[in-house]
């Protein structure tokens, strides 16, 4: 199967291969960075801390310098950390919780300023959502991200309707990055065409701007300081357009680390999706929803009869549950031994469901149950304009 069939843009993302998105060839077609062992061992060096299961099992896997991130925290230099969210529905589902938990995680790591972008003004564009409506859509969504527990003295959380009116750099430099990209160039890196809004084809340089420091000055105090971008590789042309902007407007170049898709329920061929219920799991869902879900939906890699399934064993490769539990099982003994049982064919497809059901269950409880404490003024405490201690 020839990867150039996968497609990965920002709006679109299917393979025709069952084991989903070829990565390597992706790194390749992108001109990104694999994330390879040196580099783990160079993060665990510098940071003392074993890297985190996602880059470990490569659920992160590309990333653009890296290296030079690095350096700069082992000279004490600072940097800082960027995501972002488009909040499409009111409910979200497990795959945003990636990058999620793994910027909370780097933000312990590193101890550095996060900021997170909300694009409902994307949203409004694309979907054709009511502005007002795609506000609330960003409120509703900081209340999960919130729960996800960044810390409230070192994260800036911004819905793009609210606040680049507030914030004149912030514009300004949208400005700037918009008389550096042609309308050639937007169309070869996004595919508009002639009939699209113009709104999306201004739109990149919205993305971009939180990627350059000086589009906070109540955080940076106008100094120019390192990005680290992790995000989904979907993301990532958002990102090279910004590599290539940065410096013309005298910004060094943001970082990126880059991860693989959280698969459907269905497999791999394509990522969850909030707009087919089957195919996802919300953060709303009750822990009998999730049961029912993963019971009747997760595309199993087992043989179809017991007798078979104990013959041949299972494929890993393709089996959603398995896949499922690389993101949240963090141990790794425990996941190898479930690798080894299921391709044997000692476990069970039922069995290996019935492990994944229950730490879905308790990952979606544990995060309703933070979520429902965190309030509308708690909200508005990580939307305030601040001095984050840099
Ligand atoms: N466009 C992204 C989405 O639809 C949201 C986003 C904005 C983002 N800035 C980002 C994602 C930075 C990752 C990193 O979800």
């Amino acid at each position: 199967m020839a990867a150039d069939d996968d497609i990965v843009t920002p709006w679109n993302v299917t393979s025709k291969n069952d084991t989903g998105i070829d990565y390597d060839k992706l790194i390749k077609r992108f001109g990104s960075s694999k994330i390879d062992d040196e580099l783990l061992v160079r993060f665990e060096k510098i940071t003392g801390k074993k890297p985190h299961h996602f880059l470990r099992r490569g659920i992160f896997f590309s990333h653009r310098d890296m290296h030079t991130i690095l350096n700069l925290y082992e000279q004490g230099k600072p940097f800082y950390l960027y995501t972002g969210r488009g909040p499409s529905s009111d409910a979200m589902h497990l795959g945003h919780l990636i990058p999620f938990m793994f910027c909370k995680w780097l933000q312990d790591v590193f101890k550095v300023p996060l900021v997170i972008q909300l694009t409902d003004d994307e949203k409004a564009i694309w979907k054709n959502i009511k502005i007002e409506d795609a506000i609330k859509l960003s409120y509703n969504n900081a209340k999960d991200i919130i729960a996800c527990g960044f810390k409230p003295d070192k994260t800036f959380i911004f819905s793009n309707l609210e606040h680049i009116g507030n914030n004149p750099a912030f514009y300004q430099n949208m400005i700037r990055i918009q008389r550096c990209v042609t309308f050639n160039q937007v169309k070869g890196i996004f595919g508009f065409g002639d009939s699209d809004p113009i709104g999306k084809i201004a739109f990149p340089p919205t993305q971009a701007s939180p990627a350059i420091s000086g589009s906070f000055p109540f955080i940076f105090k106008n100094q120019k300081v390192h990005c680290l971008i992790p995000c989904a590789i979907d993301q990532d042309p958002y990102f090279r357009m910004t590599r290539d902007v940065a410096p013309r407007i005298g910004y060094p170049k943001p970082a990126l680390l880059h991860s693989t898709f959280f698969p459907a329920l269905q497999g791999s061929q394509t990522k969850m999706s909030s707009s087919d219920n089957n195919t996802a799991i919300f953060l709303t869902d009750t822990a009998k929803q999730i049961k029912n879900k993963v019971n009747k939906h997760a595309f199993s890699g087992g043989q179809a009869t017991i007798e078979e399934h104990r013959q041949f064993g299972g494929n890993c490769d393709i089996d959603i549950s398995y896949q499922w539990l690389r993101f949240f099982l963090e141990d790794d003994e425990k996941l190898e031994e479930i690798r080894k049982g299921y391709t044997s064919g000692e476990i069970l497809t039922g069995e290996l469901k019935k492990e994944l059901i229950e730490i879905l269950q308790n990952l979606v409880t544990a995060h309703q149950e933070t979520r429902s404490k965190i309030t509308d003024d708690i909200v508005k405490e990580y939307m305030v304009p601040r001095d984050l201690g840099f």
